[in-house]
């Protein structure tokens, strides 16, 4: 067999792809790739609340349907991404003029109508997306603000209520190596955990963009979260380079990038993490050419033309091969 998926199955592993509703009811070739190479679906955009909440009171499910729908006929677990984040959060919402009371209710409405929905179809709920700064401080979000930190601890019981099987993340973004943002979130989440808060794992997005964490940092990173007793995926990975990094070439550049991936994924066999997600599934369905233009454009697994990249051929190797 000699798809990525089948391989990664052979060992108990899940690689999943971030994707998008829109390609995957025009795209054919987006559609062939996602189904045969991936066994686990993340929504790049359709769960969070902005999608989800067009207009106060008003529900639009339909995009987050078509990508969990198109998952479960083709037999993909699913990560939902994410019931509380300070951005994409819907325009009325940014400029609603609250009380807390009503934030609150707000927030406990959505965290339950969203996971409830999904209580039976998704495996895994990023509940809180990125609450810790860069500095390692929380960050100034509206909850945060408002409650506090324990605006977290809500969160999470809240979609435990109505989602008891469903397994619940913090995912956040440049934590993945021992840094110092790093260790807020351990401190984070080890008070959450004394505080008896219903969280089963961390999320390291791994955007390896403008700084790549060291490989053995990386490993010392996630066997502390497991060791306080969480779960780890790698939740959002892409690679890219900036001008000083960049080997110039293409061919050089792609092999350089599937060093990384390759190590990354030796890594979570070293270390017993399952669950593998990149952010997107061909280079051109990458959000990074429309943030960055000083980073190369290229990130993913599949090159523009649908074809697999030496990423692909190093992540299935090392899988095979462990
Ligand atoms: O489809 C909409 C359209 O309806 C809208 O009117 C128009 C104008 O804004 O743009 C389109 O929405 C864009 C959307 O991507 C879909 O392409 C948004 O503007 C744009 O902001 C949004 O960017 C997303 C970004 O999160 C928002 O912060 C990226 O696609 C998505 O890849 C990125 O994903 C994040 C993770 O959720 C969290 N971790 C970091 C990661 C990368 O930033």
């Amino acid at each position: 067999n000699d798809r990525l998926r089948d391989v990664a199955e052979d060992r108990d592993f899940e690689i999943g792809a971030a994707v998008a509703a829109q390609p995957l009811r025009t795209d054919p070739a987006y559609k062939k790739i996602l189904r045969n190479e991936f066994n686990y679906v993340t929504a790049e955009n359709a769960l969070k609340m902005g999608p989800l909440r067009p207009d106060p009171g008003v529900y639009d499910f339909n995009d987050a349907d078509a990508v969990v729908d198109y998952a479960r006929a083709h037999d993909q677990s699913v990560r939902a991404h994410t019931l509380v984040w300070h951005n994409q959060t819907p325009e009325w919402f940014q400029e609603w003029d609250y009380t807390p009371e009503q934030l609150e209710e707000f927030t406990r409405e959505h965290v339950h109508t969203a996971a409830g929905r999904y209580r039976d179809t998704v495996d895994t709920w990023d509940v809180v997306n990125e609450a810790v700064a860069d500095d390692g401080t929380m960050r100034e979000n509206l909850w945060y603000e408002t409650f506090g930190e324990e605006y977290l601890d809500d969160a999470f019981r809240w979609a435990n209520e109505v989602a008891p099987d469903t397994d619940l993340y913090y995912n956040d973004y440049g934590a993945d190596g021992v840094n110092v943002k790093s260790d807020a979130i351990y401190d984070l989440v080890e008070r959450m955990l004394d505080r008896g808060v219903p969280i089963d794992g961390v999320g390291l997005q791994m955007h390896a963009l403008h700084e790549k964490p060291g490989i053995d940092s990386v490993a010392e990173n996630i066997r502390r979260f497991k060791d306080l007793g969480l779960d780890v995926e790698i939740t959002e990975m892409d690679v890219a380079y900036l001008p000083g990094d960049d080997p110039g070439d293409q061919e050089a550049r792609w092999e350089k990038q599937a060093e990384f991936y390759r190590d990354i994924t030796e890594v979570c066999l070293d270390e017993g993490v399952d669950t593998m997600i990149v952010w997107g599934v061909r280079d051109s369905d990458s959000w990074i050419p429309n943030w960055f233009e000083n980073l190369t454009g290229d990130p993913l697994l599949f090159d523009s033309g649908n074809d697999p990249k030496p990423a692909y051929d190093a992540i299935k190797d090392t899988l095979a091969n462990y």
